[in-house]
């Protein structure tokens, strides 16, 4: 969507601080001995509280409130019995709406003492994201963000996933521009406009750059690669972008 009133701005940023306070929350609460859908009954309780509807739940009639993926699953894992162990690579997905408009913010974490590639890859993550943080001006191209994305994951020995992408989001949680790449994309030749409210969510890769479903309808794997994403939701400003996901 593009941001053109006052409600608009308050709007989005009053779901955009739910989910932020929800995915904190789950990111704290996740240690060794917990089940994902320990986490995701937090997660319920907290929408209920706030009066904001989980959207994997509302919009796809998704198996949990938000999405918990561990170690070889990358994306839209369903919370179930699964047992968080220490040195887990966990993403912690939350996207949700109140009063028409949505956000959508995730992030990836080790548990515990892990391993230092994957501490590691979760950083280059957030630097990706901070690189193409620099890149959201009203005018520039979307798929320059990719491009940052691309190159600091390169530079840091990783690669991305070409078959994930982040998205436009506002009055539905996937609205265009429909994506918003992780690699530069020439055939792409959308622009960032003044207001617009994307979900931004680089994906680095140690090694394979396309994920698969699993079989179960919903979980995005890879067969021997670890992916770490982090995503915010932002409003396009000339004064920089608005992250109301924080
Ligand atoms: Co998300
Ligand atoms: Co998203």
């Amino acid at each position: 969507m593009i941001v053109k009133t006052e409600q608009d701005m308050n709007g989005l940023k009053e779901i955009g601080r739910i989910c932020g306070a929800i995915r904190d929350e789950l990111v704290k609460r996740t240690v060794p001995g917990i089940t994902t859908k320990e986490l995701d009954d937090i997660a319920a309780i907290m929408f209920e509280k706030e009066g904001a509807v989980s959207a994997p739940k509302g919009e796809y009639d998704f198996p949990g409130h938000t999405c918990i993926s561990v170690n070889e699953e990358v994306a839209h894992g369903i919370p179930g019995d699964r047992v968080i162990q220490e040195g887990d690579l966990v993403n912690i997905d939350v996207s949700g709406s109140k009063n028409g408009y949505f956000a959508d913010t995730g992030i990836s974490i080790v548990v515990g003492d892990g391993d230092e590639v994957l501490k590691n890859l979760c950083e280059v993550a957030k630097l990706a994201f901070e690189a193409g943080l620099k890149k959201a001006k009203p005018g520039s191209k979307i798929t320059g963000l990719g491009r940052v994305v691309y190159r600091t994951a390169r530079q840091h020995g990783f690669t991305v996933i070409t078959n994930l992408t982040g998205h436009g989001i506002g009055r539905t949680i996937h609205e265009t521009p429909e994506y918003v790449y992780n690699y530069y994309e020439p055939s792409d030749g959308g622009l960032l406009k003044e207001g617009m409210v994307i979900a931004f969510e680089p994906f680095i890769s140690t090694d394979e750059e396309e994920v698969f479903e699993k079989g179960d309808g919903w979980t995005y794997i890879t067969e021997q690669s670890f992916v770490a994403q982090y995503e915010q939701t932002m409003i396009i400003t000339k004064n920089g972008p608005i992250i109301t996901t924080l």
